[in-house]
């Protein structure tokens, strides 16, 4: 059983990461951590309305790989994303975290949940491979600073380092 802290617009993001890495411990399963992961950052990271993964799958057409929706804490979400589209997309074509202040001026922007303002994005390299995306949606105005950004990818690290993505 784990205690977890109270959700926080400034979270201990060092704690957090901490308990990333006892929640998982002794499971290594794609699904089960990342679903772990999903529900641990909406309940401990306050004023969210979506938080979850787009995984790197074949294409319907079989020719190349597009991001699909994995394990994830909010309103339903749209299933594919092609890599290049939207916020999601842009983070894992770059291999870098996209930072949104606001979603309405972000050209390309997916809107899944219409309550949805602010946006980061973190991609998922393990051992050299592009294996998704970290989404997390917020209905506030630049509610992401770069402080969150460097906490978010700590977290995203723990997660990274104690799952097998493949
Ligand atoms: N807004 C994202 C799409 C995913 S949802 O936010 C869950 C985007 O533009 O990639």
């Amino acid at each position: 059983m784990h205690i977890l802290p109270q959700a926080s617009a400034r979270p201990d993001y060092a704690m957090l990461v901490k308990q990333v890495a006892s929640i998982l411990e002794g499971e290594r399963d794609l699904v089960a951590n990342a679903s772990q992961f999903a529900a641990f950052v909406y309940d401990t990271i306050a004023d969210l309305n979506w938080a979850g993964f787009y995984l790197a799958r074949p294409d319907k057409a079989g020719t190349g790989e597009e991001l699909l929706v994995g394990p994830f804490q909010g309103k339903v979400a749209c299933a594919r994303i092609p890599f290049g589209r939207g916020v999601c997309g842009a983070a894992a074509a770059t291999r870098t975290t996209i930072l949104v202040p606001d979603v309405h001026a972000f050209p390309g922007h997916i809107a899944c949940d219409s309550a949805s303002n602010a946006e980061i994005v973190i991609p998922l390299v393990q051992d050299g491979k592009l294996v998704g995306v970290f989404d997390i949606d917020s209905p506030t105005l630049e509610r992401f600073t770069l402080e969150d950004q460097a906490g978010l990818e700590a977290m995203v690290a723990a997660f990274l380092d104690a799952t097998d993505c493949t």
